[in-house]
């Protein structure tokens, strides 16, 4: 059993969190938790028909994100099975800041910096443009600490002909780097020439 633990933050990009929970929660044998910012829930009305309680159906467990006694702030919660990881998508700049500074404001901050002190797998999909000299000394910082910098940048080379299949190939190239099988659609050499 995998646990994944997803931490949803308040960025532009709630389709794409959507996709990843829904194609983690028809995963066998991964188990999903997740947390969800405040700041999220802002973004999430904004940019979603799809409301805060539908999102948390696609889920095994929920956090409040405030309460910074739950589980994946202890170390111990990580290391119940012997493969947790956590996802952070999209992170905000806020987030990548907090994580980069070591402040834990909550509970998402708290896992990440969790994640970082027992040397486990941290993926982080940032989404700011344009970034800053603040922004890329934290991806730095943060690359540096062992995390993963995972800008939300989509390929074109799938020929995708609708906004679904860019985010389905996207939530490919995540769980590729959560170590996750997937039958979401890959780059192959002939699609090169397809043009
Ligand atoms: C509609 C909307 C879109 C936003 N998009 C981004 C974004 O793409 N990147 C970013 O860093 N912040 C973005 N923000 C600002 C963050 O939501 C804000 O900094 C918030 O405090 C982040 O908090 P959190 O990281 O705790 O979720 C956006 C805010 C709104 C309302």
């Amino acid at each position: 059993m995998k646990k994944i633990l997803v931490g949803i933050s308040g960025a532009s990009g709630m389709p794409l969190a959507q996709w990843v929970l829904r194609g983690l929660s028809a995963m066998p044998g991964v188990e999903t938790h997740c947390i969800v910012s405040r700041g999220a829930q802002r973004v999430l009305k904004a940019e979603c028909a799809c409301e805060l309680e539908e999102l948390i159906t696609l889920t095994d467990h929920v956090y409040d994100a405030e309460n910074l006694a739950a589980g994946p702030a202890s170390g111990s919660w990580w290391h119940d099975t012997d493969r947790t990881s956590m996802l952070i998508v999209p992170c905000s700049m806020r987030t990548l800041g907090s994580l980069a500074g070591g402040i834990s404001h909550n509970l998402i901050h708290r896992a990440g910096d969790v994640a970082l002190k027992e040397g486990l797998r941290l993926v982080l999909v940032c989404r700011e443009t344009p970034l800053s000299l603040v922004h890329l000394r934290n991806m730095l910082t943060l690359k540096k600490a062992g995390a993963v910098i995972m800008p939300f940048s989509p390929g074109f080379y799938t020929w995708p002909s609708s906004l679904e299949e860019m985010l389905q190939h996207f939530s490919g190239r995540i769980f590729d780097q959560l170590g996750l099988q997937h039958a979401c659609p890959r780059w192959r050499e002939d699609t090169i020439n397809r043009g």
